[in-house]
């Protein structure tokens, strides 16, 4: 297994850097594109990396923030491809993010793409939902706890005004390694990593997740220099992760530096850092 990072907040020489994430995942010579970033700049990224996105056998939407699906109209426009785009139904509502000083933002998607290309999108509700090739979407992520969001910006507008996001529109990609153990892609885990690595080991009890690679939401408002995270909470994580038997992870995207250079510090398991064009074979 291949996991290429195709758009990523760091920079790369000769590659574009956003604050979004793409990512290319190979696995037994299927491909697939996990979330499109913000911008359409994967696309570029990937001709110069050489990745072959025309080949995805589907296209998968983390959730409906516009730092992950922002990039999927210039995929659904330039690349020629008939990939699905699997998506939850609650991605379709419409996110703010409220903050501090009360000014709103739209951190959603243009959802009229669901119209022009109707054919395209493979619209998901409740449950989890295999692809096959031992590659699995999870959905419905228990939410709230000790390891729960920490993020008290994000909302949904409904009817009766903004209400906090209940992340229905979060799935996470798990793939079963040759050897039988777990990876978990999560790009953004609004639901908390923990409490998403725990919902997998209730579903698949027989395998451990071994691997992860994702965002884990621990920045805070003012950008990658800072942590919504209170002191000693990314060691807990990390803790949390290594007692469900995590080894490894890769994190960066909405992680943030300081969470990153917390959790490194911690000698549970080992945690790298994502970063714009890099792969990581599994
Ligand atoms: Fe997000
Ligand atoms: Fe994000």
């Amino acid at each position: 297994m291949r996991i290429t990072v195709l758009i990523e907040n760091t920079p790369a020489e000769g590659l574009y850097h956003e604050h979004g994430l793409s990512l290319w995942l190979e696995h037994r010579d299927r491909g697939y594109l996990i979330d499109t970033g913000a911008s359409g700049h994967f696309f570029d990224n990937a001709r110069t990396l050489g990745v072959p996105v025309e080949t995805a056998k589907a296209v998968i939407i983390s959730h409906g923030h516009n730092d992950h699906v922002g990039g999927l109209e210039r995929f659904l426009q330039e690349v020629d491809s008939t990939a699905p785009v699997l998506i939850r139904t609650a991605a379709f509502d419409d996110f703010r993010c409220v903050k501090s000083d009360g000014t709103e933002e739209d951190i959603g998607f243009d959802v009229e793409l669901i119209n022009r290309y109707s054919d395209r999108f493979c619209v998901l509700g409740d449950g989890h939902a295999s692809l096959g090739n031992d590659v699995y979407l999870i959905g419905d992520h228990t939410q709230g706890g000790p390891y729960g969001s920490l993020d008290k910006t994000l909302k949904v507008l409904r009817p009766e005004g903004l209400v906090p996001d209940p992340f229905k529109h979060e799935q996470t990609v798990v793939v079963e390694g040759d050897d039988g153990a777990l990876t978990l892609i999560s790009p953004c885990s609004h639901s908390g990593i923990v409490n998403i690595v725990e919902d997998v080991r209730r579903l698949i009890p027989s395998r451990t997740v071994r691997n992860i690679i994702g965002g884990f939401h621990l920045m805070g408002p003012a950008g990658i220099n800072s942590t919504n995270c209170p002191p000693g909470y990314c060691s807990e994580v990390i803790n949390g992760l290594a007692d469900l038997g995590v080894e490894q992870i890769w994190t960066g995207h909405c992680t943030g530096l300081p969470a990153l250079r917390a959790m490194s510090a911690c000698d549970a398991l080992e945690v790298h850092p994502l970063q714009t064009g890099m792969s990581i074979d599994l």
